[in-house]
């Protein structure tokens, strides 16, 4: 069993901590990338799991190199060749916790992964499922906070008011309202970020509506479907998948995958809809070309989609220091 004493915290989303946490994580992250080799070792001596039960090319690599760089250990476990397919979530979760120092896990249900948060005795950290993605969105704060750096926005030489970088960034989000929608909706509530949503497509089993009613309460969140009207109004304009990837090429799904992209076709981010536009162009990836985004706009010199996929690493790191800080 772990011998640390202290405060165990998990991250599931930014909802469920306080919004200087989250502030103090975002400047830890663009310390950590600023002064990216002062934090070899830190890590040394704790080991990972990467409980994957979807696919992954991002969450996978990033907190594996972010571990590596640490100077600790990850190991790659694959839900469907371990034995969590054949015993309770809670007592595999309970094993974990007495050879890992950290759990990340990418789980499709997040009563799954609320189970695990349960029985986890070491910090668990949600790479992802179907109600949030919170690495994503802290990723996707450092991106804006280092381009407004970059242009300009006044900063401190640590980095550690990167908060005060993104704060009254307007982000236009086009696409359905998923996962990544409601953790971009938490952390835009912790850091004073104006968001628009422009969401045709709003499955009630996606929306966590307690934090959608609390951007809008903090007057930080615009609803509408006039993209080309949101995106002259932007300093980001961001999309994403518009079906859930584990379902992309799956069969079963075809029938509800055609229904989305006629749905959706009248909102895919190109260069028409962009026109006239100083907007920066963002996508979580992986990237459906022709579908939310026409591949031309991935190269645009709009564009900082690679900057935000390179900034998961950072933010996976400053998460993992964080959550073992606490326990010190
Ligand atoms: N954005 C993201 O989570 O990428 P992966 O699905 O490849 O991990």
């Amino acid at each position: 069993m772990s011998s640390r004493v202290g405060r165990l915290k998990h991250l599931i989303d930014w909802k469920f901590w306080p919004d200087d946490e989250v502030r103090l994580v975002l400047g830890l992250a663009r310390k950590v990338k600023r002064h990216r080799w002062e934090y070899q070792g830190h890590m040394q001596g704790n080991t990972l799991v990467m409980l994957f039960q979807k696919t992954s090319t991002r969450t996978r690599v990033s907190f594996e190199a972010g571990m590596t760089e640490l100077g600790g250990h990850a190991i790659h476990l694959d839900w469907n060749a371990s034995n969590f397919t054949l015993s309770k979530v809670g007592l595999e979760t309970r094993y974990l916790s007495r050879n890992a120092s950290l759990i990340m896990a990418r789980l499709r249900s997040n009563d799954d992964l609320r189970e695990m948060e349960r029985h986890a005795s070491v910090p668990l950290i949600n790479g992802c499922c179907n109600l949030y993605h919170p690495c994503q969105a802290l990723a996707d704060m450092l991106t804006i906070a280092e381009d407004r750096a970059a242009r300009g926005k006044a900063e401190d030489a640590s980095g550690a008011n990167a908060a005060r970088l993104v704060e009254g960034a307007r982000v236009v989000f086009v696409g359905a309202y998923n996962n990544v929608v409601n953790s971009l909706v938490s952390i835009c509530a912790a850091l004073g970020v104006h968001l628009t949503l422009v969401c045709p497509l709003r499955p009630a089993e996606s929306i966590d509506e307690e934090a959608r009613q609390g951007l809008a309460g903090l007057g930080l969140l615009v609803e509408t479907l006039d993209l080309r009207t949101a995106v002259q109004n932007a300093d980001y304009v961001y999309t994403d998948t518009w079906l859930d990837m584990e379902y992309f090429n799956d069969p079963a799904y075809e029938k509800e995958k055609q229904r989305r992209i006629e749905l959706m076709m009248p909102y895919q981010l190109n260069a028409e809809v962009l026109e006239g536009s100083s907007a920066r162009i963002m996508h979580d990836m992986p990237i459906h070309p022709g579908y939310e985004m026409s591949e031309e706009l991935v190269d645009d010199e709009r564009s900082i989609i690679f900057d935000q996929a390179e900034n998961r690493l950072d933010a996976q790191k400053a998460v993992m220091l964080h959550l073992l800080h606490e326990l010190k």
